[in-house]
């Protein structure tokens, strides 16, 4: 079978600041949460993979692979180092300059915001259940808008607020600090701050230019029942409304889903909603929407995590269970057609999606597995096109191999081999290769 794409179809590659650039204490940035949390884990984000210094290197090899547009972060801590107070000229430059080697490359920048990003002073305070972080934020976007607006057209205020608010929340916290009902009521809080520091950005950027388009990048997939158990079904239905109802209704259709709300506010607390608040949110929908996707989420009833009461199931890695999420690019399909179906068809763009396997040999530069990987998701991405899903780009995580989080650099993700032998060369990978011929000609078999 044949797959194409037609030529407004953009593919693109994504990355983040904290995983590719190194140079944490170069140039006056300041420190992040990450700085912090990574030493406990044995993963140096010092050197990452040295993007700071060799980002001319690495744009030759995004245009030797022929990609239309590029996904990357700024770090907030390098344009304002505290978080909130002195902006630095040398980040601005930094980005300047990326920003310019891209465009002068003919690659269309697609900026985020935050990508997990929260500066340490803040972190400190709370984070984002700390309402004192939206101002701050709100002057920092003000400050790249001003600085990369003219050349930058598309912008992500954050990535995946249900990782960074509830996911990182529940695995940085040891259990026994805070009762699962209370810290989930902490991360509600959360969750309502950071919208409405994308609905204020939102606000600002069309005020200041009118074409300025501005999106959120949601981690989204369907809850699969883990057993054909009533038990199982309610458990998943009620992690699925959490993870994509909740979140794809705040950021589409600027207002909280009522039923939920209730629920939430009368087992653990929702948080306090001003008149204001709503109006806000209401005004300021994402232009567009990001969906990251991964695979979906095998869910069992459980005591544990309420008022959600579920437990994830995770099966043995394999090429079956990439990334720790079982392999099923149907999911994909499923979540652009309710993304069309219940909420009325917005430009969508894939903004995550790909794989690693944690194992050395696959992990190999001969990668054929990740071609399958992707080519049975871009399968689902043109059947959901054909059945009028307004998807308009796919990004590829990763651009390269890079610091994946608290799982350090094992997991490899990149079309580009990051070889930390020797130097930190670059080598594309089969998966590359293969990648720039489908954007060449458009189409692939399978
Ligand atoms: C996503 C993150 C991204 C990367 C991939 C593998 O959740 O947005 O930074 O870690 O997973």
């Amino acid at each position: 079978m044949k797959v194409k794409f037609d030529e407004n179809f953009l593919f693109g590659a994504a990355t983040s600041a904290f995983q590719i650039e190194g140079a944490l204490n170069e140039d006056g940035r300041g420190e992040l949460f990450w700085d912090h949390i990574l030493k406990s884990f044995n993963a140096d984000p010092n050197i990452a993979c040295d993007h700071y210094h060799r980002y001319k290197e690495d744009i030759r090899l995004m245009k030797d692979l022929g990609l239309e547009t590029y996904r990357f972060s700024i770090s907030w801590v390098r344009i304002v180092p505290d978080g909130s107070g002195d902006i630095n000229q040398k980040g601005i430059e930094f980005y300047n300059d990326l920003i310019d080697e891209l465009i002068s490359n003919e690659i269309k920048p697609l900026i985020t915001l935050s990508h997990f990003d929260v500066p340490f002073i803040f972190y400190k305070k709370g984070g984002w259940k700390n309402q004192e972080i939206i101002d701050a934020y709100h002057r920092y976007v003000k400050v790249c808008l001003e600085n990369f607006g003219d050349r930058v057209d598309y912008w992500l205020t954050f990535n995946e607020p249900w990782v960074d608010q509830y996911l990182i929340n529940i695995m940085m916290k040891s259990p026994g600090i805070k009762k699962s009902g209370e810290m989930f009521a902490d991360c509600l809080n959360s969750i309502h701050n950071l919208f409405i520091a994308h609905a204020k950005t939102i606000e600002t950027f069309h005020h200041m230019d009118k074409d300025n388009k501005v999106g959120i990048a949601l981690n989204l997939g369907p809850g699969y029942p883990h057993t054909d158990s009533d038990d199982d079904k309610k458990a998943a239905m009620m992690f699925d409304e959490f993870l994509n109802t909740w979140f794809l209704e705040l950021a589409i259709n600027g207002r909280y889903n009522s039923n939920l709300f209730k629920y939430y506010q009368e087992s653990v607390g929702a948080p306090e909603i001003t008149d204001e608040d709503k109006i806000l949110l209401k005004n300021n929908k994402s232009d567009f929407i990001g969906v990251n996707f991964y695979g979906p989420f095998i869910i069992k009833a459980s005591k544990k995590n309420f008022p959600l009461n579920y437990e994830g199931f995770q099966g043995e890695r394999s090429k079956d269970w990439a990334n720790n999420a079982k392999v099923v690019p149907e999911g994909l399909f499923e979540i652009l057609m309710r993304i069309k179906d219940h909420y009325g068809n917005p430009t969508t763009f894939i903004t995550e999606n790909g794989c690693s396997f944690g194992d050395e040999e696959l992990n190999d530069i001969k990668d054929e597995w990740r071609i399958d990987y992707v080519k049975k998701h871009l399968r689902e991405v043109k059947r959901a096109i054909d059945n009028g899903v307004n998807v308009k780009r796919y990004y590829l995580w990763s651009l390269m191999d890079n610091l994946e989080w608290i799982q350090g650099y094992e997991e490899r993700y990149g079309l580009i081999y990051i070889d930390r032998e020797h130097n930190l060369e670059r080598k594309i990978k089969k998966s590359g290769n293969w990648y720039s011929k489908l954007i060449k000609n458009r189409e692939f078999t399978i």
